[in-house]
């Protein structure tokens, strides 16, 4: 590598020799940290300077190339690789330069060493040189300006890209920037927002909470993870969580806040539906032990009103029969219902026909509502089938709609319709209950008075109702939902004050194959003497079914706790054919005395009843007694479970 003199003139040529003029100059030269060289009319480098030198010996550039007497515009046109283009780009600015078409050039140009990103910005300015125009480079190391704007770059990209809504704004609420989660989170662009104020976003009745943040920040403290609502531009109300600190300048005075706000709406949600699950299993706990007792009273009503029709009566006792029956019956149901919210149900798990569904609630509709309510169905093609107890879904139908109805006191429209939906992972993880995978969706919807936010909270409450006595008991929609939750499925509730209410029931569907339900035939199958032992704590549901029983043909035993029906089976094994067992009773429970008499005869057929169905139901199940009998049963109920139990084939 040739030694050339730094910023020592070579002196090649004429105008070499008007430089020379200069040469008290040149210790300047020297001292300017840039990389500087004089170059002739041609192009020629006349002088360079130490910082020019120094980085060519650093880099290990062909320095030869790069010092005096070589022709810089020969050595930019000649650049091979990645920077040839831009070193192209200077020579024809150079030129234009030497050329007096233009009064500066400048460009910035990267150039990286193997082991660093470096940048440079190279600045050409005309020199008078004698009677030629030269022109002075000047290379300047403009690589920490670049880096802190590729860092700048970067986070602005973060920022931009950020799921979180990032807002920038002064001390007196005004936006100044807003970024793309922004945009999505509350629906207004960035040209909308920004200049703005902020408290745009905020509910009327959350407009003082900007002041108080407002304060804090002036006092340079944060507000972290604070939830609240804000208002979306299509007017739909989010739940937010923020986090507003203060931004500071260099001299470290607080000068605005940044904003990170996230969308909670999810989250609340399911907080919420949580809270009311456990709530509504506090209420079934309680609901259902009293549901219990009111059961055990009924029971033997029950059985004697049916029993007393049996013998002649005159017609004002059949009245006062018809009276009491129709009344037990009502009790009956509400308890049932109450019982299916406090404990679950159990039903028929048939291929549901949803078609029939919805145009037999429909023909309830048209028939029994006032005229005003306009009835509108629709049931999407092809809807598939879900498993379930038609009686009960049909239920669910029908409270929907009498609700509905209640809400519409001068008239409205009711729309019911059933399509298919496919939940994907995210809208499973929204709703409670809700898995992935295809539903049928029931949609009831009413343009009635709507629901009050703080009602909307509780309106599955079992007695949750806002109609007069009388007009409501708060059941319908307990008895509902327990009747979705059983099939696997959950509801829905969409509601606006003053424009009306829309319900989806989503039931898991069935989209394979179609079984088609069989009605079973009621009759009334009597005894042939066989002997029965009623197990039954309660005297009065005890005499009621003893006598019933022998008034169907069969010879009866009773006793009023386990222990005494082991006792009595233990003297009578092998007359008695079948045991009619409560489950709860004191002494020996039920389940204690079936494991007991199972001991002593393996294939004893024994039937469990029990107020509490589905608990009940799984007892026995896991005793191995496969038949359950619901209190309160029915005459009809009790005769064709003994039957069905004593033909079974052991
Ligand atoms: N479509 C609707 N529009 C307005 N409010 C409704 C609607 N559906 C339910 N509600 C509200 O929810 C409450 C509870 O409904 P639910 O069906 O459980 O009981 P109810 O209708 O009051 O009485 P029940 O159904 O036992 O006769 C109602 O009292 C009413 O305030
Ligand atoms: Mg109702």
């Amino acid at each position: 590598m040739a030694d050339a003199p730094t910023a020592v003139p070579a002196t090649p040529n004429a105008v070499g020799s008007a430089f020379e003029g200069m040469g008290s100059h040149i210790a300047i030269l020297n001292a300017i940290p840039a990389h500087v060289a004089v170059l002739d009319h041609m192009g020629m480098i006349l002088v360079v300077n130490e910082a020019w030198r120094r980085f060519g010996t650093a880099n290990s550039l062909q320095s030869e190339d790069f010092l005096t007497g070589h022709d810089y515009l020969a050595v930019c046109e000649g650049a091979t690789g990645e920077n040839a283009d831009d070193a192209a780009e200077v020579a024809v600015g150079i030129r234009a330069v030497l050329d007096g078409r233009l009064s500066e050039f400048d460009i910035e140009y990267p150039c990286h060493s193997p082991t660093e990103e470096r940048w440079f910005r190279l600045l050409v300015a005309p020199l008078q040189l004698g009677e030629h125009q030269g022109a002075v480079a000047m290379h300047v190391d403009v690589t920490i300006r670049r880096r802190a704007e590729v860092e700048a770059h970067r986070l602005a990209s973060i920022v931009e890209s950020s799921e979180d809504a990032i807002i920038g704004k002064t001390l007196d609420g005004r936006v100044t920037s807003w970024n793309r989660g922004a945009e999505r989170m509350f629906g207004y662009t960035a040209a909308e927002m920004i200049g703005t104020s902020i408290t745009r976003l905020f509910p009327v009745t959350r407009l003082a909470e900007e002041a108080d943040i407002l304060d804090r920040l002036r006092h340079g403290d944060s507000t972290e993870h604070f939830e609240t609502s804000r208002v979306r531009k299509d007017g739909r109300p989010i739940e937010a969580s923020l986090t507003v600190s203060p931004m500071r300048d260099s001299t470290g005075a607080v000068v605005g806040a940044s904003t990170v706000a996230r969308d909670i709406s999810d989250r609340k949600r399911l907080e919420r539906q949580l809270l009311q699950a456990q709530r509504l299993e506090g209420i079934g706990t309680l609901a259902g032990g009293i549901a219990h007792d009111v059961n055990n009273a009924l029971s033997p009503i029950m059985l004697a009103v049916d029993l007393l029709r049996m013998s002649p009566q005159d017609a004002s006792s059949r009245e006062l029969l018809d009276a009491i029956d129709s009344n037990a019956q009502h009790s009956a149901d509400l308890v049932r219902q109450i019982l299916t919210f406090a404990r679950g149900v159990e039903g028929d798990r048939i291929d549901v026909n949803v078609n029939r569904l919805v145009s037999d609630v429909e023909r309830t509709a048209l028939g029994t509502f006032p005229k005003e309510i306009e009835v509108r169905t629709s049931v999407a093609d092809n809807v598939w089938r879900v498993g379930g107890d038609p009686t009960q879904l049909q239920q669910v139908l029908v409270n929907l709609c009498f609700n509905a109805r209640d809400a519409m006191p001068t008239g409205g429209t009711l729309i019911i319709s059933a399509d298919n939906v496919t939940l994907d992972t995210n809208d499973a993880g929204r709703y409670l209950g809700a898995k992935v995978g295809p539903y049928v969706r029931l949609h009831v919807e009413d343009n009635g008075t709507g629901i009050l936010p703080d009602d909307l909270e509780r309106i599955f409450d079992l007695f949750f109702t806002t109609k007069t006595v009388g007009k409501g008991t708060g059941l319908g929609l307990s008895t509902s939902l327990a009747i979705v939750k059983s099939h696997g499925g959950f509801v829905r509730v969409d509601s606006e004050p003053g424009h009306g209410t829309k319900f989806d029931v989503y039931l898991p569907a069935r989209t394979s194959v179609v079984h088609v339900a069989q009605d079973r035939a009621v009759e009334r199958p009597h005894g042939h003497g066989e002997l029965v032992l009623v197990v039954e704590d309660e005297p009065s549901i005890r005499q009621i079914t003893q006598k019933t029983l022998e008034a169907f043909g069969y010879r009866v035993i009773v006793a009023t706790d386990g222990a005494q029906a082991l006792a009595i089976y233990e003297q009578h094994p092998d007359e008695i054919a079948l045991v009619l067992i409560d489950m709860m009773m004191p002494v020996m429970d039920g389940p204690t005395a079936i494991l007991a008499l199972r001991t002593l005869n393996p294939t004893l057929r024994i039937i469990a009843a029990s107020g509490l169905v589905r608990s009940g139901h799984d007892a026995t199940a896991s005793l191995g007694v496969r038949y359950f009998l619901a209190k309160p049963y029915s005459v009809d109920a009790l005769l064709a479970m003994l039957r069905a139990c004593l033909d079974d084939v052991l």
